[in-house]
């Protein structure tokens, strides 16, 4: 069966891409190939992790290009370039236009790091979301991995896992708990389980 070809578009650190990286690395996605990584930020050490496992890399920075459908033009040619088949949402923090969304039906994950439907939707990223768990008190929290359709966070859900608020928990403290204990964990193997769908399919 043909492995598909995974496109991993990010903003910034990208642990997520290494977990995702590293899971690949120790032949835990056989059914994908990580083939791509993107980024809208020049300078994310994300690109620094692509170049050190042998991932090519392309850059549609929101700096040189300030326009996000110019933006997204140009990332969809690369995604074409490469023949992906998966592209997975790893800190990418630019909401896809429904153009973008349609041209990958079901085939665009995203790691979100809350139990959706909670703290979720425009304005809640990265810490911020974990800021607001904390105010709101709650005592357990989590990540999610979802399809992503025109609906911010709105996709059906694919994996979920919860993680226990700590008292003295900063929003520092519950951000890294929840990637170590969640999305380093239900990301690749969702990368997993969707390109084994898609293969399956594709095989059909
Ligand atoms: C992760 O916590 C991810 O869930 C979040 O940004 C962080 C990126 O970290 N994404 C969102 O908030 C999307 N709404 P990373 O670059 O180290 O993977």
């Amino acid at each position: 069966m043909s492995r598909v070809r995974v496109a991993v578009l990010c903003s910034g650190g990208g642990t997520n891409l290494q977990a995702i990286l590293d899971c690949a690395a120790a032949g835990n996605i056989p059914a994908g190939e990580i083939a791509l990584v993107v980024s809208d930020n020049a300078s994310a050490y994300a690109l620094e992790r692509a170049k050190r496992a042998n991932v090519a890399t392309f850059i549609a920075d929101r700096k040189t290009i300030p326009d996000r459908l110019a933006r997204e033009r140009a990332i969809l040619g690369a995604l074409k370039e490469h023949g992906i088949g998966l592209v997975v949402l790893a800190g990418f923090m630019t909401i896809l236009s429904d153009a973008f969304t349609k041209a990958y039906e079901m085939r665009i994950i995203n790691v979100h790091p809350s139990l959706i439907p909670s703290f979720c939707g425009p304005g809640f990223y990265g810490l911020k979301v974990h800021e607001a768990a904390l105010a709101r008190g709650v005592k357990v929290t989590g990540a999610t991995v979802h399809f992503v359709n025109e609906v911010c966070d709105g996709g059906p859900i694919i994996a979920q896992k919860a993680v226990y608020v700590q008292e003295g928990d900063t929003p520092e403290t519950l951000q890294k708990r929840v990637m170590r204990e969640a999305e380093w964990v239900i990301l690749p193997q969702a990368v997993q389980a969707v390109c084994k769908q898609l293969s399956e399919q594709k095989g059909e």
